[in-house]
């Protein structure tokens, strides 16, 4: 069933063009968002005020993703929040309330009960879910599917990329529902969106190199990651990754938190991986993270940037450098977390460990 790859999570890394390309398929006329799925709910999307995302782990992270996309183009505020924690808060919900919860199996015991408190206090649902009638699917008034395909490694990959780009492809939807996008505008978007497997098929490409890498680092002991803005849960998932792979302790942060704690961790040696925002990018945070690499670079750290094609600022005090193809900075983490997923997977196996298997993990987590 490995199709001849050394492990099932191999396998469906190397799946992952497809799985955006298949989340994509046939959810796309005369450049516009058609979701049939959410046909009769236009009425309840334009009147919600307020939009929380629910999930746990790497589903969580991709949420956090698609909350910069979702405000930025319909308008709405999102909260993402861990299913576990919600549930037991007493959120203030209301009938202008859209819960989305995000999983792949949709049999997660948190996030299921999380749906089943959202319902019983009179919100709205909405599922994001990879496979096909699971019970929070179910459950919720409505489902938009991704279509990654079975994903049996317990780490999950090619899950993460496709409720991304369902997450895209919500937040435009909402946004012509809502009327907060200029139509041409999101045609672009989405064109956009449209060129992201053939790129992510270029970053799959580069392998060796994070084999390498992986290699020279299996003795680290401690890894960071830093990223800013749609970089951040990139980091945060870069890190997750490398825990329950490689079993090596690892933390993910926002750059510009370094000043507010992180940077007394740095040491000489230590090992930082930066997601390095386009220098394109109209908010100018390429200027601000390069500058937070010089500062943990004169501190010691060794750096591992993962930056855009054609950005030589970066040259000079990295480490080594991970090339991504150029994309609109907020399809960035479609290309930013591949290398991430690479390295943790080519880590543990110089190791020695199970990459498909971690200990102490299910892939799906059925009990509170
Ligand atoms: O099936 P789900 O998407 O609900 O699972 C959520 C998490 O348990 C899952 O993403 C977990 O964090 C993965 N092992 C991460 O690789």
């Amino acid at each position: 069933e490995k199709g001849g790859w050394s492990s099932f999570m191999a396998k469906e890394i190397s799946e992952e063009p497809e799985a955006v390309a298949n989340t994509i398929l046939g959810r796309v006329v005369d450049g516009q968002v058609v979701l049939p799925e959410l046909e009769g709910l236009d009425e309840m999307l334009a009147g919600i005020d307020r939009v929380i995302v629910i999930a746990c782990g790497t589903a969580s992270y991709s949420g956090l993703v698609g909350k910069y996309a979702i405000e930025k183009w319909a308008r709405v505020p999102v909260e993402v929040e861990l299913s576990h924690e919600f549930r037991y808060r007493e959120p203030v919900l209301n009938e202008r309330t859209l819960v989305v919860s995000i999983s792949q199996s949709g049999e997660t015991m948190d996030t299921l009960m999380a749906v089943k408190y959202a319902i019983a206090n009179g919100a709205r649902t909405l599922s994001i879910c990879n496979t096909q009638g699971a019970t929070i699917a179910r459950e919720s008034d409505a489902v938009v599917y991704t279509h990654a395909g079975p994903e049996v490694a317990v780490a999950s990959t090619k899950a993460f990329v496709a409720q991304i780009t369902a997450l895209y492809l919500f937040g435009l939807h909402l946004s012509r529902v809502r009327g907060t996008l200029d139509p041409e505008v999101a045609a672009h978007q989405l064109a956009e969106l449209q060129s992201i497997p053939a790129k992510i098929e270029q970053v799959l490409g580069n392998g060796a190199e994070i084999t390498q890498l992986a290699k020279w680092m299996s003795d680290s002991r401690a890894v960071l990651f830093l990223g800013r803005h749609v970089g951040y849960p990139i980091a945060l998932e870069g890190a997750l990754k490398l825990k329950e792979l490689a079993y090596i302790h690892a933390e993910g942060f926002a750059a510009g938190e370094l000043k507010h704690g992180p940077i007394a961790l740095i040491e000489p040696g230590q090992p930082v991986f930066v997601i390095v925002p386009s220098p394109r990018d109209p908010n100018s945070l390429h200027a601000k993270v390069v500058s937070n690499i010089q500062e943990i670079r004169a501190r010691g750290a060794r750096i591992l940037a993962i930056a855009e094609e054609g950005d030589v600022a970066v040259l000079p005090f990295a480490d080594e450098v991970i090339r991504i193809p150029l994309a609109a900075p907020l399809f960035e983490p479609l290309l930013t977390v591949i290398p991430l997923q690479l390295f943790a997977m080519e880590l543990a196996t110089a190791k020695g460990l199970d990459v498909d298997q971690p200990r102490n993990l299910a892939k799906s987590v059925t009990v509170e």
